[in-house]
C-alpha cells in the first residue's frame, strides 16, 4: 500500500522573523509552504537510487506529484495531483472508471454534503488531459492550502471522469485566456495571502519526503548557484499556441559515465514544464540525439522507447539541459523506467508540444512567476530550508543564490559539440529480433502533454461564483454521469435544463 504522506505546511505570520525552528529558518511573511508527495504507482516505476527506502512494490502506476488540501467546511482532506500543465483545481475522480481503481480507492473523496459553505455556480464543463477527461461541475467553496485559507475560490467538482485516479491542482496560466476564471493562485493573490502570483517548485524521489512547493516564496536552501530568468514565451510563439509555462531550451547534451560529455550546437526548442507529466516529451531530433548518446541503449520499434540496460541507473552521468548559461543535469538513475520488459530511456518523441516533465523537473528548481511571465531554474540540491518571500513587482522574484553547494554540471553551455540535436535520421542502434515486450501506453497516472480545457456549449460566461446557494443535487449528478453515454452535447444540455431546474 502507498504511504499517504501527510502535508506539513506552514502559513508564515508576520511575527515570526528569522526563527531558527528544527532545521527551518522562517523569515518574512506572505508566503505559504506545503509538503509535496511523491506517489509510486503504475508500472513502469521510475528508478532511482534511493528507491529502496520506501516499500513500492507491486505498485502499477508510475509517479505523480500530489499535495494535500482542505476543501469545504468544516475541512476535509484531499489528495490531488499537482500540474503545472492546466489551470483548473477539482477534486472527486470516478474510481470505477479510473483505470486504477484500487488505487484511486485509497484518497478521499469531497463529500460535498457534509461542508456548510459550498455554493453551486450552475457552470458545468469538460477537461480534456493529455490522458483522461473529467466532466465537472464549478462549485465555490474553502479551500485551504498550509494554513491559508482561500475563500470562495472556484473549483470543480467531477461527475463523470476517466483514466485519472485523483483530483488535479492545476497551477498553469489560462491555457485558454478566453475561458479563464479566478485560478487558486489568483485567488491567493487578490486574497492577498501571496504578493506576487508566483511559487517555487521542488519535486523529490518517491522516497524523499522533502518535495515542497512554496506559494509566494522561494527557498534558497533547494538550490545551488543563481537562478537562471528565462521568459515564458508567448502564446503566439509556442507551437500549440496555448499559454502553458514555455521557455526556450537552448542546448542538449550527456555526460558519459567516463565523464566524458557531449553537447549539442545552439539550438532554440520552445518546451514546457510540466509536473503532471511523468516523462519528457522532446522533438524526433533530440529522442534521437539523447537515445543513440545514452550508454548501450537500442531503439525498440515496437514501443517507440529506446531500451538500456538497467545498471546504467547506478552509473555516474547525466542528461543535461541547457538554458542560456544555465545547465540542469538529470542523473542516469532519474531518466531511465523499469517496466516489466525492462529499462527505458524517460523521453519520447513531440514535435508538437514538446514537454519537460518529471524526469527533468526532479533535477530542477524552479520558481514560476506569472505576475512577470518567467520562470527562474537552477539545479536542485537540498541543504535545509532557508524561505525567502516574493514581493510584488518586476523584480519581485529574489536574486539569491542557493545556498547548495555541489559538483555543477561538467557540461558547458555552448561547448563541448559531439551531439546532434537538429537532424532527424533513422536511429543506428535498433533491436532486431524480438521485442523486449514493453508497452507505451500506461506512462503516466494523469495528464501528459496537451489538455484543452472544452468549454461547454450553450454556456456562454465562466462560473462567477455568484450562483445560487445550494448544493449540487444527487440527481444532478447521476443525470449528468448517466447522459456522458448518449454524447456531449446531450450531456451539456441535460446539464444546463438541470442546473436552470434546480435554480428554481
Ligand atoms: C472521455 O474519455 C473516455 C474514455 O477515453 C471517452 O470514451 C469519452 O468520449 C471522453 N469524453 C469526452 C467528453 O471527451
Ligand atoms: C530530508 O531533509 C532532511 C533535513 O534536511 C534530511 O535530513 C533528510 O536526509 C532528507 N531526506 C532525504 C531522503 O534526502
Ligand atoms: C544498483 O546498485 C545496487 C546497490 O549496489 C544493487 O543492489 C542493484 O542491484 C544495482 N542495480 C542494477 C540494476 O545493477
Amino acid at each position: 500500500m502507498l504511504p499517504l504522506i501527510l502535508s506539513a505546511s506552514l502559513l508564515i505570520s508576520p511575527a515570526v522573523a528569522a526563527s531558527r525552528n528544527g532545521g527551518l529558518t522562517i523569515r518574512g511573511d506572505g508566503f505559504i509552504r506545503s509538503s509535496v508527495s511523491a506517489h509510486a504507482g503504475v508500472a513502469p516505476k521510475l528508478r532511482h537510487k534511493r528507491q529502496d527506502a520506501v516499500s513500492v512494490t507491486n505498485q502499477k502506476t508510475g509517479t505523480s506529484y500530489t499535495v494535500d488540501i482542505e476543501v469545504g467546511t468544516p475541512a476535509q482532506s484531499i489528495t490531488v495531483i499537482l500540474d503545472t500543465g492546466s489551470p483548473d483545481l477539482w477534486v472527486n475522480p470516478v474510481c470505477q472508471t479510473s483505470g486504477q481503481e484500487s488505487y484511486c480507492a485509497q484518497f478521499s473523496q469531497f463529500d460535498y454534503t457534509q461542508s456548510s459553505t459550498i455554493q453551486d455556480t450552475g457552470y458545468a464543463d469538460v477537461l480534456s488531459y493529455g490522458k483522461g477527461n473529467v466532466t465537472i461541475e464549478y462549485v465555490t467553496d474553502m479551500v485551504t492550502i498550509g494554513s491559508a485559507k482561500i475563500k470562495d475560490q472556484i473549483f470543480g467538482i467531477g461527475l463523470d471522469s476517466y483514466d485519472i485516479p485523483m483530483g488535479i491542482l492545476g497551477l498553469s496560466p489560462p491555457v485558454n485566456p478566453a475561458n479563464a476564471y479566478p485560478y487558486v493562485l489568483d485567488t491567493m493573490a487578490t486574497q492577498g495571502l501571496i504578493k506576487s502570483r508566483a511559487f517555487s517548485l521542488d519535486l523529490r524521489s518517491v522516497d524523499d519526503p522533502n518535495g515542497s512547493i512554496v506559494f509566494g516564496g522561494v527557498d534558497t536552501g533547494k538550490y545551488i548557484g543563481a537562478l537562471e530568468k528565462m521568459p515564458m514565451l508567448d502564446p503566439a510563439q509556442t507551437p500549440s499556441g496555448a499559454d502553458r509555462y514555455w521557455i526556450t531550451m537552448t542546448g542538449i547534451g550527456i555526460t558519459l559515465p567516463d565523464g566524458t560529455s557531449q553537447t549539442s550546437d545552439p539550438i532554440e526548442v520552445p518546451v514546457f514544464l510540466d509536473s503532471g507529466g511523468t516523462l519528457s516529451r522532446l522533438p524526433t531530433a533530440i529522442f534521437q540525439a539523447i537515445g543513440g548518446a545514452f550508454p548501450g541503449a537500442q531503439y525498440d520499434p515496437s514501443s517507440g522507447f529506446f531500451v538500456a540496460d538497467c545498471s546504467v541507473a547506478n552509473e555516474t552521468g547525466s542528461v543535461d539541459f541547457i538554458f542560456n548559461s544555465k545547465v540542469i543535469s538529470v542523473p542516469y538513475g532519474d531518466f531511465i523506467w523499469e517496466t516489466s520488459g525492462g529499462c527505458v530511456v524517460g523521453v519520447l518523441p513531440d514535435d508538437t508540444e514538446p514537454v519537460l516533465g518529471d524526469s527533468f523537473l526532479r533535477a530542477a528548481y524552479v520558481v514560476y512567476d506569472q505576475d512577470n511571465r518567467n520562470l527562474h531554474l537552477a539545479q536542485a540540491a537540498n541543504c535545509g530550508t532557508n524561505l525567502v518571500a516574493i514581493g510584488s513587482g518586476v523584480n519581485a522574484v529574489p536574486s539569491s543564490t542557493g545556498a547548495c553547494t555541489g559538483s555543477s554540471p561538467s557540461v558547458t553551455a555552448g561547448g563541448g559539440g559531439g551531439l546532434d540535436a537538429t537532424a532527424t535520421r533513422a536511429p543506428t542502434n535498433v533491436i532486431t529480433g524480438s521485442s523486449p515486450g514493453i508497452t507505451s501506453v500506461g506512462f503516466g497516472p494523469g495528464p501528459v502533454a496537451s489538455r484543452v480545457s472544452v468549454s461547454a456549449g450553450g454556456l456562454t460566461s465562466r462560473p462567477t461564483g455568484t450562483g445560487s446557494s445550494a448544493e449540487p443535487s444527487a440527481t444532478k449528478k447521476s443525470a449528468a454521469a448517466s447522459s456522458v453515454t448518449i454524447g456531449y452535447g446531450a450531456l451539456v444540455a441535460l446539464c444546463v435544463v438541470n442546473l436552470a431546474a434546480w435554480a428554481l
